[in-house]
C-alpha cells in the first residue's frame, strides 16, 4: 500500500485530485468505499470532530483500517477541523492518516503559533502523519444556509500563506480562495453555484509549492472545480452534497417502504443515493482533462 503522501504525490504528477468525503455513519462510509472501489481510485473519508464524536475516534478508526486491509485498497482517514491539540492528538493516537489542525479563526500570529505547536507534537508522535493548517475564512458548517457570508477580506494572500507555510511547517494548506463551507438554499435548488478565484489558488501554489486542500467544494461549478485542480489544489473536500444524498435517499426508502423495520432491507437505498453523488465528484477529480503547470 502507497503512503497517503505518495498519493498525493501521484495525483499532483497526474493532474487529478483526491476526493475527500465526510461520514457520519457506515452508510456513508460503505457509499465512499463502494464509490471508490468502483473507480478503482483513492479516495479519504473525513470526519469532524462532531462526526467522530458520534462513530467514536477508534471505531471509525477500525472501520476504515479494516477497508484498507481487506482489499489492500487506497482509503485514508481524516481527523477533519480539529480545534485543539488534545483532539488531534487522540486522533493520532487512534491512527488517523491525516489531522487538519483548524485554528483559522485565530489572529494570523496565535494561528502560526497554536499550529507549529500541533505539528511539532503530531510530528513527535507519529513522523509520518500529514497534517494541514488553514487560513483564511471560508466560513462555518456543512449545513444548508439562508445566505452567503461576506468572505471577500479574509481571502488567503500568496504572501501570507507563504510565511505560515514556512514558519508552521505544515504539509498541507488549505485557503480560502472563493470556497464556502455548506450551501445555499438556492445552490439546492440548482440556481446558483459557487466559483473559485483559480488565479489565487495558481499564485498561492506558485509561492508555497504546498499539496493544498480545497475545502467547502459542495454546490461549487464543475468547470472551476477542474480549473482549480489545474491551478494547484490536489485535494477536494465534500461533505454538505454527501448529506443531502443521505437525507433525500432516505426520505425515499422511507416513503418506498413505510413499514419496513428491517434497517439492511431500507438502507442500502441510502447507500445508493450517497455512492452516485461521491462517484459523480470523484470521476470529475479524476477526470485530469486540464493540464496543471509545472511547479517552480
Ligand atoms: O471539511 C469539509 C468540507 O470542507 C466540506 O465542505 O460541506 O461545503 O462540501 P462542504
Ligand atoms: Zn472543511
Amino acid at each position: 500500500m502507497e503512503t497517503l503522501r505518495k498519493i498525493l504525490e501521484q495525483a499532483e504528477a497526474k493532474g487529478v485530485a483526491i476526493g475527500h468525503f465526510n461520514i457520519s455513519d457506515l452508510v456513508t462510509l460503505k457509499a465512499v468505499f463502494e464509490a471508490a472501489w468502483d473507480l478503482k481510485v483513492p479516495v479519504i473519508v473525513g470526519v469532524s470532530e462532531g462526526e467522530r464524536q458520534f462513530m467514536g475516534v477508534r471505531q471509525v478508526s477500525a472501520m476504515v483500517k479494516s477497508l484498507r486491509e481487506e482489499d489492500d485498497f487506497a482509503i485514508f482517514l481524516n481527523a477533519d477541523h480539529t480545534h485543539s491539540l488534545s483532539s488531534a492528538i487522540e486522533a493520532a493516537k487512534a491512527g488517523f492518516d491525516w489531522i487538519v489542525f483548524d485554528v483559522s479563526t485565530l489572529p494570523f500570529e496565535e494561528n502560526v503559533r497554536q499550529t507549529r505547536t500541533a505539528v511539532e507534537a503530531l510530528k513527535a508522535l507519529r513522523p509520518d502523519i500529514l497534517v494541514e493548517g488553514e487560513i483564511g475564512d471560508i466560513g462555518s458548517g456543512s449545513e444548508i444556509h439562508d445566505s452567503a457570508p461576506d468572505l471577500k477580506r479574509g481571502l488567503t494572500t500568496p504572501a501570507e500563506a507563504r510565511q505560515f507555510v514556512d514558519e508552521t511547517k505544515i504539509d498541507t494548506l488549505a485557503p480560502a480562495v472563493g470556497n464556502m463551507h455548506g450551501m445555499l438554499r438556492s445552490m439546492v435548488a440548482g440556481n446558483t453555484q459557487k466559483r473559485l478565484d483559480i488565479e489565487r489558488i495558481r499564485a498561492i501554489k506558485a509561492e508555497t509549492g504546498i499539496f493544498m486542500t480545497l475545502h467547502g467544494a459542495s454546490g461549487t461549478k464543475d468547470s472551476d472545480l477542474q480549473e482549480a485542480i489545474a491551478a494547484g489544489i490536489t485535494v477536494v473536500h465534500i461533505n454538505t452534497e454527501v448529506r443531502l444524498a443521505w437525507r433525500h435517499g432516505l426520505d425515499n426508502a422511507l416513503a418506498k417502504q413505510p413499514t419496513e423495520i428491517v434497517p439492511y432491507k431500507v438502507l442500502p437505498q441510502v447507500v445508493d443515493s450517497v455512492k452516485q453523488v461521491v462517484a459523480g465528484r470523484l470521476k470529475l477529480f479524476n477526470s485530469g482533462r486540464l493540464a496543471r503547470p509545472a511547479v517552480p
